[in-house]
């Protein structure tokens, strides 16, 4: 499998070090416009392989999508992250530009591609990405759910005290603040309900918590986080290349699955070779389903601004 992760910064080249050393992919390929940034990186990462035990090629490129071509999966994280107070959505401007440009150029090169879309407003970049490139909906995939289930099971964990691969939980709606649904009610710790050991107090305090765990991460590094949304995407990258058929809350753009279309917003989708192989339409109690209608208004405003 050949890989390209557009932008060589903190997101791109976290998620260019998980997948080479979880060692899948034959050649991982990492852009940006920043000059001899994305050589440097992939150099950097390069001299790790004798020490970390994997045999990917890792090679860099400025701007140059003929080094891409051929590549089976494509991330696009290029663009700016947010600055403590800033919401994801505050992004719009720049990133939207940047995203649609290089989801043509990827194409241009690699007309099979499956993309994932990483940058933020990430729900109306992926849905930007369709509109732009009119590629078939199961080869663009929003990455989001994926991360912000991760950081649900840590919070639950830390509130159970127990390890987080005793967790199995997920959070679908929109990549933002707000929009996040974290499916409480069908969490559970190894089979068991979270909501048999939590008080409602408690369970309200991991949700909130998960929602804002981005922003939080945020103030305390003065940018927005890297690894656990690196490791997110080496993890659906991973799934294509294996055709693990792993399900994971991803975005994608829905044709009347959950009651919504013409949007692009984090449901359950069965990922393998094929990119989103299906979207899971699991029952939703009232609540839930009012969150996520809700949450889908946020988004399409957001898209709105396109
Ligand atoms: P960063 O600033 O460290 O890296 C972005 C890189 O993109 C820079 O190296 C820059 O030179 C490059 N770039 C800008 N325009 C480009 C272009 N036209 N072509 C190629 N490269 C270009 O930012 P970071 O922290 O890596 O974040 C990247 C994006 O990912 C941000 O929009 C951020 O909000 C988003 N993000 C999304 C997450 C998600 O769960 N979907 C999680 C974390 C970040």
């Amino acid at each position: 499998m050949k890989v390209t992760v557009v932008g060589a910064g903190a997101v791109g080249a976290s998620c260019a070090e998980y997948i080479a050393i979880k060692d899948f992919a034959e050649e991982i390929v990492l852009v940006d416009i920043k000059e001899g940034f994305a050589e440097g990186k992939a150099m950097d990462l390069m001299q790790t392989a004798s020490l970390n035990g994997f045999d990917s090629t890792i090679v860099g490129a400025t701007n140059d999508y003929t080094k891409t071509a051929g590549s089976d999966v494509a991330v696009i994280t290029s663009g700016i992250p947010r600055k403590p107070g800033m919401t994801r959505e505050e992004l719009i401007g720049i990133n939207a530009g940047i995203v649609k440009d290089v989801a043509e150029k990827l194409i241009a090169e690699s007309p099979n591609v499956i993309i994932i879309v990483v940058s933020n407003p990430m729900d109306t970049m992926a849905y930007l990405a369709h509109k732009a490139t009119g590629l078939p909906k199961n080869r663009i995939i929003g990455m989001g759910g994926a991360l912000d289930s991760a950081r649900f099971k840590y919070r639950l964990a830390e509130a159970l005290e127990c390890a987080q691969s005793d967790i199995s939980a997920m959070v679908i709606g929109g990549h933002s603040d707000t929009g996040m649904v974290p499916l409480i009610d069908k969490a559970v710790r190894n089979s068991v309900p979270v909501t048999e050991f939590l008080s409602e107090e408690k369970q309200t305090e991991v949700v909130e918590a998960t929602k804002v765990g981005g922003a939080t991460l945020t103030k305390l590094l003065g940018t927005s986080a890297w690894y656990a949304p690196g490791a997110a995407v080496s993890e659906l990258v991973r799934a294509i290349a294996l055709d693990s058929k792993k399900l994971f809350p991803c975005s994608a753009l829905l044709e009347g699955e959950y009651g919504l279309s013409d949007i692009s917003i984090g449901v359950p989708c069965i990922i393998g070779k094929n990119g989103i192989e299906k979207i899971v339409e699991i029952e939703l109690s009232a609540a839930e389903k009012e969150k996520l209608a809700a949450s889908a208004e946020g988004v399409s405003k957001v898209n709105d601004l396109l």
